[in-house]
């Protein structure tokens, strides 16, 4: 049975499958989700998200349910456990945005059914999906991303990393703060294409194909982390190291001022609209995937 609870739960053919199936679905919808029932649980908020994968059930002709875990049962007594494996007996797969990865882990072996993260705290596979089509649009390639990470080491950043894996020959340079190196290294060793800098280097933003950064404090986040990352805001200055094709991304929603700037994420080499629009393009194809 197939799951996407992280990058690591699907191979390169399905990787390769999947963007296949977002391109060939922006010529023509098909209805591959008749008659299907998709759950959609949101314990946190989402624009992008949320909407994309509703409207992509839509297009391709599926029901989606919003389902409000408070509204349930399992307030009152009934378990976790319980209510997961009930809710596999009506429908087909569920899309889960949950505060704790764990909850996701515990869902999946009791829903009978495919599970898709739609990100949670340790990582955010459909947006790393996403992403990848739109690096593969901009630059007509799959290959060779020299991609630069600012900011916090966070699950947007940990599902890149396992998809830039899939590529051949690209690398993630992290600038980040030393102590949240120290505090996120454990979740990140395994990946052999990240390196990390504590200090910003124009050669390495001058050899970047995209400069990537996402909110200093996530949704899950306790510890204000935006003082300590303020020295890897983007902003004009750092962009104007880049070289004449280096695009500026983000997966939004952006704190104007925080991770980066106005002027960056308005500017001409920012990208972030075509990537919010790919979400709907990679959720067809995450849905499709799934359902073949
Ligand atoms: N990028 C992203 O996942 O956005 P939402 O939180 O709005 O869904
Ligand atoms: N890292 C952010 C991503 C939001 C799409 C968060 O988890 O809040």
């Amino acid at each position: 049975m197939k799951n996407l609870l992280n990058i690591s739960d699907i191979n390169s053919n399905d990787l390769m499958e999947i963007l296949k199936y977002a391109d060939l679905l922006t010529k023509n919808f098909d209805d591959c989700l008749k008659e299907k029932n998709v759950g959609l649980i949101f314990e946190k908020n989402s624009t992008r998200t949320r909407l994309s994968f509703q409207v992509g059930i839509n297009q391709l002709k599926g029901n989606f349910i919003d389902i409000k875990l408070d509204d349930l049962n399992m307030q009152r007594f009934e378990s976790y456990e319980d209510t997961f494996e009930i809710m596999s007996c009506y429908l087909d797969f569920l899309v889960f945005r949950t505060t704790d990865h764990k909850k996701l882990e515990i869902a999946s072996k009791f829903f009978k059914k495919p599970i898709i993260n739609a990100l949670s705290d340790l990582s955010h596979p459909c947006q790393a999906i996403s992403d990848l089509y739109t690096l593969k649009e901009h630059f007509c390639r799959l290959d060779n991303f020299n991609i630069v990470w600012m900011g916090d080491m966070n699950n947007v950043l940990l599902s890149l990393a396992e998809v830039m894996n899939f590529t051949n020959n690209s690398k993630i340079d992290v600038f980040t703060d030393e102590r949240i190196y120290e505090s996120s290294y454990q979740k990140f060793k395994i990946f052999k294409n990240v390196n990390y800098h504590f200090e910003i280097k124009d050669h390495i933003l001058n050899e970047a194909d995209s400069v990537m950064t996402d909110v200093f404090n996530s949704m899950n986040d306790t510890d204000n982390k935006e003082e300590i990352l303020s020295k890897f805001r983007v902003n004009e200055e750092l962009m104007s190291h880049t070289n004449d094709k280096t695009v500026f991304m983000h997966c939004l929603p952006a704190k104007i001022d925080s991770e980066v700037t106005h002027e960056v994420i308005k500017g001409p080499k920012s990208i972030v609209l075509k990537q919010a629009e790919n979400r709907l393009i990679a959720q067809r194809g995450i849905l499709k995937w799934l359902i073949t």
